[in-house]
């Protein structure tokens, strides 16, 4: 197997147009790269994003320090390792660090080398990625979670929630996901009078209230010919860490009660532990960690042992390790948690989520809605793989 000869960083650019980091990993035989995305509402447990707050030429937002520690400490320490040897790769990326949350080199540093030394090792074996990184060549493809309305830090209206996202119940294939969130955006677009989206491809008008939103997405989906909470349900991040006016354990109580949701992601703050077990014990429906768990094998295990909730998101920038990634998702499905594998408000044209997704089986993606092309991107891949996979493709089920 080839080993790795060189690594370089460079600066290139995110969705929301902000700095970011790509790194490119040299073999012998040729090389791969992968772009870091970036959030916005980021919990504190999170690894850290090193950027250049002093240096004003890209109003602190350069990762030029970042790049500096691929092209020296992480190419030098990586040099000659097997690039198919990721165990190892990831190892040594930790240990060159050597902090709790990747603060010496940055965990974009990391993450960037971490993910192209897999998309190298697929190409050294010419495998598709999504072959490459499953343990027994066994695959699911997801259901999608399509964010739709878009609030919250990700937009500039008036609605709180982030996320309002519709999600396909029971098809039989991946493609007739996209099919009806297709036809229940357009219905929606005409519902509406400003259709500018936000950072994620949803819509972002301003409404009278986050109910306003959840009974147009409910009406478009009748309208579109479809039967709300049977063929599509209703998804919500909360975003919860982002709130101005925290909501309670009887406020989503009642909403599950009143609309189709079938999700809730964030309800409460990263650090609330007691009210995230009072609403999971009060519910059947998914309740999804995404700042109470930040990917984060420890915070996961304390979520299981206090059942804080029964769902994970997982960011692989939240952790910045592949090797590190794939051992949550583990934990996490030995514990019957669903995983769902998501991109960050600012992405890129990088797919390596997709292939993630259904490699490690997870049961849902959560890409943004079917608009601009760093969340269509990861759609588009999810259906080249149900098409390259033909018969052997299977659909997650929930
Ligand atoms: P972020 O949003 O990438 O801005 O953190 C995504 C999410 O909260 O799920
Ligand atoms: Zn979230």
């Amino acid at each position: 197997m080839a080993k790795i000869k060189n690594i370089k960083g460079r600066q290139v650019f995110d969705s929301r147009g902000n700095p970011t980091l790509e790194a490119e990993v040299f073999s012998e035989n040729g090389s791969a790269f992968s772009i870091v995305p970036s959030g916005a509402s980021t919990g504190t447990h999170e690894a850290f994003e090193l950027r250049d707050k002093e240096k004003k030429d890209y109003l602190g937002k350069s990762v030029f320090a970042a790049i500096s520690n691929v092209n020296n400490l992480i190419s030098k320490g990586l040099k000659n390792i097997e690039v198919s040897d990721q165990t190892k790769i990831d190892k040594i990326l930790i240990e060159l660090d050597g902090t709790d949350q990747k603060k010496k080199l940055g965990a974009n540093a990391i993450l960037g080398v971490s993910m192209a030394c897999c998309k190298l090792a697929a190409i050294e074996k010419k495998v598709p990625l999504y072959k490459y990184l499953s343990k027994n060549n066994d695959y699911l493809i997801p259901i999608p979670l399509l964010n739709i309305i878009n609030g919250g830090v990700h937009a500039k209206n008036n609605l709180d929630i982030q996320e309002f996202m519709i999600r396909p119940e029971k098809t039989n294939s991946f493609s007739e996901a996209i099919r009806r969130s297709f036809i229940i955006i357009q219905n929606l677009k005409k519902m509406l009078i400003d259709t500018n989206v936000g950072d994620e491809g949803g819509f972002a008008p301003n409404l009278k209230s986050n109910e306003e939103a959840i009974q147009m997405i409910i009406e478009s989906i009748e309208k579109s010919g479809f039967e709300p909470g049977n063929d599509i349900s209703i998804c919500l991040d909360v975003a919860a860490n982002e709130l101005k006016h925290p909501k309670t354990v009887e406020y989503f109580l009642n909403l599950i009660k009143k609309y189709p949701i079938k999700s809730i992601e964030d309800p409460f703050s990263e650090d609330e532990w007691q009210s995230w077990n009072k609403l999971t014990k009060s519910t059947n429906i998914q309740i999804v960690g995404d700042d109470l768990f930040a990917t984060n094998i420890k915070r996961l295990k304390k979520g299981i042992d206090e059942h804080s909730a029964n769902a994970i998101l997982v960011k692989l920038n939240q952790i910045g390790t592949v090797s590190e990634t794939l051992q949550v998702i583990d934990l996490a499905q030995k514990n019957n948690f669903k995983t769902i594998i998501s991109h960050r408000s600012g992405d890129s044209e990088d797919t390596f989520i997709a292939d993630l997704c259904v490699a490690t089986k997870s049961s849902q993606i959560k890409t943004g809605s079917l608009a601009r092309s760093e969340r269509v991107s990861k759609y588009n891949r999810l259906l080249r793989i149900e098409d390259g996979l033909g018969k052997l493709a299977k659909m997650a089920k929930i």
